[in-house]
């Protein structure tokens, strides 16, 4: 598998599936994966979220896609810059192409409109030995859905625009950002870095969380090159990494 196609070169379009992400995985692990493949699906019978949970969605009103990226030539260490990578394309797209305003990058990785989820981002990773060979970048874009189960949390690009858009413009225009933006992880990744913190969520506001089941309050200063979450508190910066700590939303 080469790193010289473009991401989207090829795409299999799936009616139903269970996870898109594991529809990548196998096609990896039977060897039959390219580097840039897409995968998409108008339905998940076991769409995977964060954290175990289940990814819902209504039948084909929303982009559910894996990329199949080969990651050779990076080291573990490089992990953050490619979810920083899977945000900035996602926020870029509804930023630029979609018009919608108030876009943010809620951290570690959910994309937000206004204070709603409207995209989250599952990256699974293929490591052999030491050698870390490919990441599946699977995203979740709500775009025609109207109706959520948690309505106070999520939205999509339907409801923030009024406008019904068809799915697979979406993914050429998702495919196209991510073309635009995937050679910054080889020449500029902290850039891509810059451009997450420049859209985080809450960036320089106070924000409640929860550690060990105490409460406190601190305002965040911005996301480091590891994933690390650094927030102020009582005049000391503190690093958290994901999971460590729990945000508090009203
Ligand atoms: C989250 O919990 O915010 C992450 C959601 C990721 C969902 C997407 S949908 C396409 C891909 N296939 C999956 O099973 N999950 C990801």
């Amino acid at each position: 598998m080469r790193r010289n196609s473009t991401i989207g070169d090829v795409i299999i379009e799936l009616i139903e599936i269970d996870s898109t992400n594991n529809y990548a995985m196998r096609l990896l692990n039977e060897g039959m994966a390219e580097h840039g493949m897409a995968i998409r699906a108008d339905f998940q019978s076991n769409g995977k979220g964060q954290h175990g949970n289940v990814w819902h969605a209504e039948e084909c009103k929303n982009l559910l896609l894996s990329v199949i990226l080969d990651t050779r030539s990076f080291s573990l260490d490089k992990l953050f810059y490619f979810n920083a990578f899977s945000c900035i394309c996602i926020a870029d797209l509804l930023m630029s192409v979609y018009n919608l305003r108030d876009i943010s990058i809620k951290w570690p990785n959910d994309i937000y409109a206004g204070d709603k989820k409207i995209a989250g981002i599952l990256i699974e990773n293929n490591i052999r030995g030491t050698t870390w060979t490919n990441a599946i970048i699977g995203l979740g874009l709500n775009v025609n859905q109207t109706h959520f189960t948690d309505l106070h949390r999520a939205t999509s690009i339907a409801i923030e625009s009024a406008l019904t858009v068809k799915i697979n413009l979406v993914l050429e225009n998702l495919l196209k950002s991510m073309n635009k933006f995937i050679h910054r992880l080889d020449t500029n990744p902290e850039e891509l870095l810059k451009m997450y913190n420049a859209s985080l969520y809450k960036l320089n506001k106070q924000i409640s969380f929860s550690k060990n089941a105490e409460m406190y309050t601190g305002k965040l200063v911005g996301v480091n090159e590891f994933g690390q979450i650094e927030i102020e508190v009582k005049n000391n910066i503190q690093k958290f990494k994901h999971k460590e700590i729990e945000f508090i939303l009203d």
